[in-house]
């Protein structure tokens, strides 16, 4: 007799073996560089289901890993971190052994700030600590379906409010504590807010998901920062229960692919004195309706 996962498993042409109870399965069985459209199908959709999926043991160059990303939708280039010279839709997320700041340590969902932000990131492991540097992700529609109707009702009416600033306005902690490396605070792009729907609907599953980024809001809409700042930090908290959330241990060549839409995720910075490099891609998103 089959077990419960078998019968859900009923993919041809990958293995998927979830990892927690809420979101999250490493997919096994495939080469990215060598995919045809059958097994692509397949990870978009254990992508839709799984929200964030991992893969181990593959290898990517800048070029191979834009190819992979273009097999589910346009390239995004990051407005404010430089890629790579001769990918710039490509960059690089490095921490040497002396840095203290750690990219992405904060929960948070990329580009929440602009106005199309990511619809996903692939992120892929070149250089991994022997222990630490695990990322975690949450599933923000765990976190809304566990809210009272009443509680949806209300944050329905809601938008929140979005900034640049907070991360790469010239306010920003980065430059307070030398951690731009890749900007001078004399560069630092004008401040610019975006006005998002606090509860969205994923344009392709239907579902819908709390639409929060730690690290990028301002204030719900039509509200001061003092006055939002109670709700907003109250759900933040909540969205990340344990349950919620699964935690992905790195290994080189290991590749994360998450759903942004859907999805925060937590960079752990628990590695002194070690090197970790990692290259990323992100896919360009649509307005959050
Ligand atoms: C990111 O937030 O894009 C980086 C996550 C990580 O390095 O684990």
């Amino acid at each position: 007799m089959q077990t419960a996962k078998e019968l859900a498993n009923d993919y041809r042409k990958i293995t998927v073996d979830p990892i927690a109870g809420a979101l999250g399965a490493e997919i096994s069985g495939v080469d990215l560089n060598n995919l045809d459209d059958a097994a692509v199908a397949e990870i978009r959709r254990a992508l839709l289901e799984n929200n964030v999926v991992f893969f181990r043991d593959q290898e990517f160059t800048p070029a191979t890993q834009m190819a992979f990303g273009q097999q589910f939708g346009d390239l995004n280039r990051h407005s404010y971190v430089k890629g790579l010279d001769e990918y710039p839709d490509v960059f690089r997320i490095v921490k040497e052994p002396t840095d203290a700041h750690h990219f992405g340590n904060t929960w948070h969902t990329d580009l929440a700030y602009e106005e199309e932000p990511a619809m996903a990131t692939i992120l892929y492991g070149m250089d991994i600590p022997d222990a630490g540097g695990d990322t975690m992700f949450t599933s923000l529609y765990a976190a809304y379906d566990a809210l009272s109707d009443g509680m949806k009702r209300m944050l329905g009416e809601l938008n929140i409010v979005y900034t640049n600033g907070n991360t790469y306005g010239k306010d920003a902690k980065r430059f307070k504590t030398g951690v731009a490396k890749d900007m001078d605070v004399a560069q630092a792009p004008e401040v610019k807010e975006v006005v998002h729907p606090l509860i969205r609907t994923h344009p392709e599953t239907g579902r819908k998901a709390l639409y929060l980024s730690t690290t990028h809001y301002s204030r719900l809409d039509g509200m001061t920062e003092a006055e939002s700042k109670p709700l907003l930090e109250q759900l933040c908290a909540h969205a990340v229960k344990p349950e919620f959330t699964c935690r992905f241990k790195w290994g080189a060549g290991s590749v994360a692919f998450w759903d942004n839409r859907c999805t925060m995720h937590y960079a752990v910075n628990d590695f002194p004195n070690a090197r970790r490099i990692m290259q990323r891609v992100t896919l360009q998103g649509d307005k959050p309706i």
